[in-house]
Order: C-alpha cells, then structure tokens, then sequence
C-alpha cells in the first residue's frame, strides 16, 4: 500500500501493528472521519514494520499491546527517533506503565472509546509534526557544522565551542547548565581518580550532553505547568537528537560528546533511557555527567522549582547511590563534598 502525505494536517495513511482486522477497521472508520479517503497500513511482523520505519517519511503508528511482538515493535519504533510518533493500545494498566516506560508518545486501555482514539490521533500528529520540523532543524544544524569544520580546518575543541554557542543562542538557560555540569563532572571525574588530562576532555565534551535540546522548543523546555506524557516523551527524545548531531566521525572527543549524549540519562541500576543500560555499561563519562547534571539540576532553581540547599542535593545524591548513580561515584562525591559546594558558590556569581 502506498501512502503520500500531502501536507494536510491529517496524513494519507498511518501504520498498524496488529492482526485484528476488526480493530484494523476501526481505526480506518476514525482516520477517514478525520481525512477522507485516508488508509492504514496493516501489519503483524516485526519485518513488516522495519520495512515500513525503513522510509524517512515522518509517520504515526499504533500498536496493538496484545500482540506478543508489541514491546519489540515499540523498541524498533522509537530507534527511528522523534519523526515515529506511537500510540500504544494497552491491554491493561500493567502494560501501559511499561509502554510509557518504552517510551511510547501515548497510550490507551482497552477497551477505548473511538472519539478518545480519534482525539489522541490529532494531538499526536500535531506532535508529530512539531518533533519533525525541529529533528530536521536538528539535522541541518549538524550538517552545517561538519561542513563548517571541514571547510575552516577547525580542530575539535573549537568545533564542540561552536556547537555550545549554538546551544547558548536556542536557549540560554540551559547552555548555562550545560556549562555548569562540565564543570562538576571535571571535579568528579578527578575525584574519582581520573587523570588531568581524562578530566579534561570531559569537560570539552559534557557542556554537549544536553545539545539535542535545539531540537525542542524552549517554551517546552521551560514550561511551568506539569508535562503530559507525550510531552515528557519528546523531551526524553533529546538524548537520540544530540547524538545523532555529535555522531559525525572519528575524532576522540566527538566521539565523546555523542557517547555522553545519548548516555547521560542512564541509571545504574538499568532504570534510565534511552538503552535501559546498568552498571559499568554505562560509560563511565556518562555516569560521571549523570550524577554532575542531577547536582546542578536541583541546586540550580528552575522555572517549576527553586534552588535546593547543598545539604539537601548531597543527602538525595547518596540515597540514590546505586540506583539512580554509580556508588564509586557518590563516594567520590561524597569525599570532596566541600569542593563541589566551592565550585557552585564560584559558577552562581559567574552566572548571577
Ligand atoms: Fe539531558
């Protein structure tokens, strides 16, 4: 079945992964309520699906929870990047908490009422189109710069300088941050035995964990308001933009940079995305920029919150010790804690 998007706000055809042709028959009733004439694409391997995600057109797909292959399918989805938005329908409570857990931009209970689905299409594709614009700001962005690099001769630490300075003119507050972490995360690593010059390339490198922000609008960035799922979804989604932008080549610190991006939101205990890695599978920069990100994070006031005490971050970094960070780590931490309240009282005058 071919599908063309003709730019109307309702797409030509959607995807679905399922064997129920009854469902199949529903969800076309709702899509061509919403555009007439408009198909869904019907199937139930896995091969099917890699066949569709295949295309780089931007597409809605939702999946049918019941099927045994639904969790591989929505894993496979989510590889392709913000451009696939997924509608999960879940069978029960149980799977629809492990669906937002994978990362699915929706999900549903069976059994759902049509004008619930019809109404979670809508907002998804006009998601949908919002993450599209900004992926594809995203991609020319590190088009732009691989050729800019090239063209200068620019060695890497200018280029990582650059691409901060982007990240500084989309949103400043969080360049801010993102400067701050590398800081703590060059502390940290030496705390924790890292030599100079192991601590110094990851400061170079960690001001770029969050880069994949200038794919998401700032007002998503700093709104007060709590996040629907869909939103903290495409947030989430930060970690495959910026890889995907600092993944450009071989050179050691680019390469770096990509690993922390994609990594920095890992939880020792396998409990983070986007992997779901534990442990030393973490690479050991990204569990250092984790715990250093958190630390700013929370003794940094922020649109939603204020500024915790140092008291305060220290105790919640330690009981979260083998959970959320690696416990060398948070002892490192622990043992230089003065230093870390130093460094903070020295980067908020910076900043203020
Ligand atoms: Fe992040």
């Amino acid at each position: 079945m071919k599908c063309l998007d003709t730019g109307s706000d309702v797409p030509s055809c959607i995807d679905l992964f399922s064997d129920d042709g009854a469902l199949a028959a529903r969800i076309a009733g709702l899509l061509r309520a919403l555009r007439p004439g408009a198909e869904v694409a019907v199937g139930h391997q896995l091969a099917w699906l890699s066949a569709r995600l295949a295309s780089t057109a931007s597409r809605l797909l939702i999946i049918d929870g019941r099927l045994p292959d639904a969790f591989p399918a929505l894993n496979q989805a989510k590889q392709a990047g913000p451009r696939v938005r997924v509608l999960f329908l879940a069978p029960d409570v149980h799977r629809m908490q492990q669906a937002f857990a994978c990362h699915a931009d929706d999900a549903l209970i069976f059994p759902w009422h049509a004008d619930e689905v019809g109404a979670r299409m809508q907002r998804l594709l006009a998601i949908r189109r919002e993450g599209v614009e900004e992926a594809q700001v995203a991609r020319q962005l590190k088009r732009g710069l691989t050729e800019i690099g090239r063209d200068l001769g620019l060695d890497e630490e200018h280029m990582l300088a650059r691409f901060d300075r982007i990240a500084y003119f989309h949103d400043a507050a969080t360049a801010a941050h993102e400067r701050r972490v590398a800081r703590y995360a060059g502390l940290l690593a030496r705390a924790a035995g890292g030599s100079a010059a192991e601590s110094l390339a990851l400061e170079h490198a960690a001001p770029l964990h969050d880069i994949g922000k200038v794919g998401i609008a700032p007002e998503l960035l700093n709104k007060r308001e709590k996040l629907s799922a869909a939103e903290r979804a495409f947030l989430c989604s930060h970690v495959d933009m910026g890889y995907e932008i600092l993944n450009i080549g071989t050179l050691p610190l680019l390469r770096l940079a990509a690993e922390i991006a994609r990594s920095h939101h890992e939880r020792f205990d396998g409990t983070g995305y986007p992997q779901g890695l534990c442990g030393e599978r973490i690479p050991f920069e990204a569990r250092v920029v984790a715990l250093a990100d958190v630390y700013d994070a929370l003794t940094s006031p922020r649109p939603y919150k204020p500024a915790w005490d140092a008291q305060t971050v220290a105790d919640f970094i330690r009981e979260n010790s083998g959970t959320h960070f690696d416990p060398h780590l948070v002892d490192a931490f622990t043992r230089h804690e003065e230093a870390f309240r130093t460094l903070q009282s020295e980067l908020s005058l910076a900043d203020s």
